[in-house]
């Protein structure tokens, strides 16, 4: 879809050309462009100011049928973030008026605070993410995928760069991948078919997928995990998809654990109208997780990465478990339900537990969109972190600014434990206070990981959007598996 390419706006036909304009600095080397942005300038209504757009058709001398002029403000405050807004605009622009193409006249990095790389780099993320249109369910498919987005390049970065827009298009078709299973509804995806999804689409080179049933689980005694799918007429699964470097020794092991809830309906703690409708995003953290694998496998580290995705439908049903209920977890802890709508701990302790003692990794992150607390503390934008190793948190913190998939680090105090205990078992699912629910849930996982090098990201804000931001529709946003090709890419 992305292409890189040299082209001279003096001579070439170019249909639509999108034109990124700073309004303090001149941020282009390439003349034409330069001319075209003093006409529009010269335009009361254009200043370059963040916001700003401008449309001109067939501007003289050029054989340019609209050029769109965008706004980014001043230099200083121009980032990645800006140039993927930009694309992911113009990408959007051009899907709504039907178009098959865009040309992207591509700024210089002289004038701005960031490199040409990462211009180059935000262009694509953001052209490649705009470019999704989830209508798997409307009769009328009315809005097209673009076919093709050029970014205007010197030969040198021609060269330079292809191989980036390769990585960028595997990294963010895999985030794309992760969006619609979110956005997918739970009548399609109930947990043997969400795995069967997974496996279907990890058939890569590089990777195995394995698909554990019911029975497996009871095998193991993944007791927790079955406690939580016992409401439901769709039995559990864990999926496993491994990822391991070849024809070399994997330098490290990391494991991902994905929280896989294809229906929150609370269980018998049934959630309130409000809360339960969009509930078919609770298997987020499991998508990005399975979407990260898929980009892994392009990606080919030289680290051994293997993706652990348990998977529930969380029900209230005759069978279903009840509060008051004490169950015996994968690690031989039990359990007093306290309730039902905390599931999802307890699903991932059977799973991080298991993960710990057959992979032994260095480096263990789960994924979970766990508590509606977290998006009280950080809002719906940005996902909390919580980690037994200060410098794996600052990592996470520092791939969520690098790809603004944004993490701000949280604590786990020791003496906030005393907050789970029980009477009759060794924990019970909820907190006895009201307050810091994010971090209670946090401090319940930490139970289960011993002294594994570990963090937990806890993504129920920024999993999911109702309103469709500059490269991202409504739905699930695939949020997390930027984040983590990042982060692996550091390890
Ligand atoms: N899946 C929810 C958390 C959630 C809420 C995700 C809103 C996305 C948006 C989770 O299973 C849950 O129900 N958590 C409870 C925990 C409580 C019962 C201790 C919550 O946050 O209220
Ligand atoms: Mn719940
Ligand atoms: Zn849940």
């Amino acid at each position: 879809m992305i292409e890189i390419k040299t082209v001279n706006l003096k001579r070439a036909k170019v249909n639509t050309l999108v034109v990124p304009v700073c309004e303090d600095q001149d941020i282009h080397t390439d003349s034409s462009v330069a001319s075209l942005i003093d006409m529009a300038k010269a335009y009361d209504e254009f200043n370059g100011k963040k916001g700003e757009t401008l449309t001109l058709f067939q501007p003289d001398g050029t054989q340019i049928v609209r050029a769109l002029f965008f706004g980014l403000g001043n230099a200083e405050k121009i980032n990645a973030e800006s140039f993927r807004c930009v694309a992911g605009k113009a990408v959007g622009f051009g899907i709504k008026t039907g178009l098959a193409a865009l040309t992207i006249a591509t700024p210089s990095a002289a004038n701005l605070l960031i490199d040409a790389q990462t211009i180059f780099k935000a262009l694509m993320e953001g052209a490649v993410l705009g470019n999704h249109v989830f209508d798997h369910y409307k009769e009328k498919k009315e809005k097209k995928a673009l076919k093709q987005v050029v970014l205007m390049a010197t030969a040198a970065q021609k060269k330079a760069y292809s191989g980036l827009a390769k990585t960028v298009a595997a990294v963010c078709g895999a985030s794309i991948t992760a969006r619609q299973w979110i956005s997918t509804p739970s009548n399609d995806k109930q947990p043997d078919t969400f795995a069967q999804m997974i496996k279907h689409a990890s058939t890569l080179p590089g990777l195995k997928t394995t698909i554990m049933d019911e029975r497996w689980l009871e095998k193991q005694k993944f007791g927790a995990m079955l406690a939580v799918g016992q409401g439901s007429s769709a039995s559990p699964r864990l999926v496993i998809v491994e990822y391991a470097p070849k024809g070399k020794k994997a330098r490290q092991t990391v494991v991902l654990v994905g929280k896989g809830v294809t229906f929150d309906s609370g269980g018998i703690n049934l959630k309130p109208s409000g809360s339960i409708e969009t509930m078919k995003m609770d298997m987020s953290g499991a998508a990005a997780v399975a979407g990260t694998m898929l980009a892994v496998a392009a990606l080919k580290p030289d680290i051994k990465v293997v993706g652990v995705m348990p998977l529930v439908e969380n029900m209230p049903s005759g069978t279903a478990i009840r509060p008051g209920d004490i169950v015996r977890s994968f690690a031989g802890k039990t359990i007093e339900i306290g309730n039902t709508d905390a599931e999802g701990r307890l699903i991932l302790i059977d799973a991080m537990a298991w993960a710990i003692k057959k992979y032994k990794p260095d480096t263990m992150i789960d994924l979970a969109t766990l508590t509606g607390a977290c998006m009280i503390a950080l809002g719906e934008k940005i996902a909390g972190v919580f980690s037994n190793d200060q410098q794996l948190a600052e990592r996470i913190v520092a791939s969520g600014e690098a790809t603004h998939e944004r993490c701000w680090s949280l604590p786990l105090p020791e003496d906030y434990k005393e907050l789970l205990k029980n009477d009759f078992a060794d924990l019970n699912n909820m907190s006895s206070s009201r307050y810091g629910g994010a971090i209670t849930a946090a401090l319940f996982l930490s139970e289960f990981v011993g002294d594994t090098r570990w963090a937990h990201i806890d993504i129920a804000g920024p999993a999911w959007i109702k309103k469709a931001s500059d490269y991202c529709g409504a739905g699930g946003t695939g949020f997390g598996v930027r984040l983590l090709c990042d982060w692996i890419g550091g390890v």
